[in-house]
């Protein structure tokens, strides 16, 4: 909502003079964003995405509102707390090559084939993933560019921070973008031990403060692959927790916080983990890791080569790190948020204020689902983004029920509409929900009641 198209069409209606009131400037920018969003339904031929066209087909579902953020790359703003959290981790990996530009728009073999992905694998559908069109997606995860990295590259480590984008629902954690850091680290098979244990001393000696950590060994449902030893897959392993142990305790420097490895599956990974941290009493997760496909590896011209990734997700360890509470408080441009941080640091956020909340229940009877059509929160969520953009703060399922009779569903959604940085009016909200109305009816089919 706050990207680039809506904002040219503002200062087109802002003029020269420039003095238009800011409710009538929010009237103008929601007005164009409903505009944009009617437009959306009927599709033109071809998209143009970063200087590139794409032509379009019955896959498309990339929305105006989602085009708007890849130019936004948060990750590389100065002081922001992405780029500050990024760097702290690539100083963290030193050797590794740090890659940070690659082209959000990746081909369906790079996101999903390349990495064993099962062609009826969850991942892949429409309700997922944005689809630019039937063979390009914007990626889903920084993992796309494994096979690329290794099969062009020369090192032996490398780090790859990205923006990824995903089909999601809609709460305080959760956001249709957002950021991840990829690492793979390889060796080669004939001197494993070697390296692996010269490599291990230095790091278990660097490491700091004492931490608890909960280990979980691997089992018959996270096996090793069948073309490794087991002395292999163990000195992989053992390389791999100790560096992800020893960066997450030195991003948090926090004798306190405790650690746990838990059982993961990722097609491109065998054995597969996921560490979780100690936050507020929950475990929270916040990276995926294990000892990469040998498929993988043989395919990109290191047969002679074992080695391990992850991928971690720099918006859920920043939210921790600072203490910023809303997801959607990374894409605010208000001077209130951005001056807060500076370059390199880690300081807690100060909130400004927490304006009211307005919500509105939303209530339809489904279309009947058909083969191929089957009905999923995320395309109404999908909507409610591109409608009313960052304004949206949650999206819950408050009632459904099925119709004795006819066994049509009825769902109602609640919709909690929140600004990051001023005070909405509810004439204002009237507006979007009526849209989100009027767009729900049209473009999923259902029936207002
Ligand atoms: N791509 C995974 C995700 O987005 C995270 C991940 C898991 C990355 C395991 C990896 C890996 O490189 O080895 O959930």
């Amino acid at each position: 909502m706050r990207g680039g198209r809506y904002i040219l069409r503002v200062n087109a209606l802002l003029g020269s003079s420039g003095k238009l009131a800011w409710r009538q400037l929010l009237t103008a920018l929601y007005s164009s964003a409903a505009a944009e969003a009617k437009n959306s339904t009927s599709q033109s031929p071809t998209l143009e995405i970063l200087g590139q066209s794409y032509p379009t087909d019955t896959h498309t579902n990339t929305t105006p509102t989602i085009l708007s953020k890849l130019s936004r790359n948060l990750h590389l703003q100065p002081s922001h707390p992405l780029n500050t959290l990024k760097r702290r981790i690539e100083s963290h990996f030193s050797t590794f090559t740090h890659l940070d530009n690659l082209n959000p728009v990746v081909t369906t073999t790079q996101n999903f084939d390349d990495l064993l992905f099962e062609p009826s694998h969850p991942g892949r559908s429409k309700t997922d993933t944005y689809y630019i069109n039937s063979s390009h997606v914007l990626r889903t995860h920084t993992s796309a560019h494994q096979s690329d990295v290794l099969r062009n590259g020369k090192s032996n480590g490398y780090l790859l921070t990205a923006d990824v984008y995903r089909r999601d629902e809609i709460d305080v954690s959760h956001y249709p973008v957002f950021h991840q850091m990829e690492g793979i680290r390889i060796f080669p098979r004939s001197n494993l031990s070697a390296e692996i244990s010269s490599d291990l001393s230095t790091l278990t000696s660097s490491a700091p403060s004492p931490t608890s950590i909960t280990d979980i060994p691997t089992s018959d449902t996270n096996p090793i692959q069948s073309v490794h030893t087991k002395s292999e897959a163990d000195l992989v392993t053992k390389h791999l927790k100790t560096s992800l142990e020893s960066m997450v305790k030195s991003l948090f420097r926090d004798e306190t916080l405790q650690i746990r490895w838990i059982e993961a599956y990722f097609p491109f990974t065998s054995p597969s983990w996921e560490m979780e941290i100690l936050y507020q009493d929950k475990w929270l997760e916040i990276l995926g890791c294990g000892v990469v496909q040998q498929q993988i590896l043989d395919s990109t011209g290191h047969a002679d080569k074992v080695g391990w990734a992850f991928g971690l997700g720099l918006e859920r360890i920043a939210m921790v790190l600072f203490d910023i509470p809303d997801i959607r408080l990374f894409w605010s441009e208000d001077k209130r948020f951005l001056s807060q941080f500076r370059e390199g640091e880690v300081t807690t956020f100060k909130p400004f204020s927490k304006y009211p909340a307005c919500y509105k229940d939303i209530s339809f009877w489904c279309p009947a689902e058909k083969e191929g059509e089957k009905w999923h929160d995320n395309d109404f969520a999908e909507i409610v983004r591109d409608v009313a953009g960052d304004l949206a703060e949650n999206v819950r399922l408050i009632d459904q029920f099925t119709h004795p009779k006819k066994g049509t569903v009825s769902r109602c959604f609640r919709i909690n509409y929140r600004s990051m940085e001023r005070t909405v009016t509810n004439e204002e909200i009237d507006r979007i929900q009526d849209e989100v109305r009027r767009i729900s009816a049209e473009k999923l089919g259902v029936t207002l009641r």
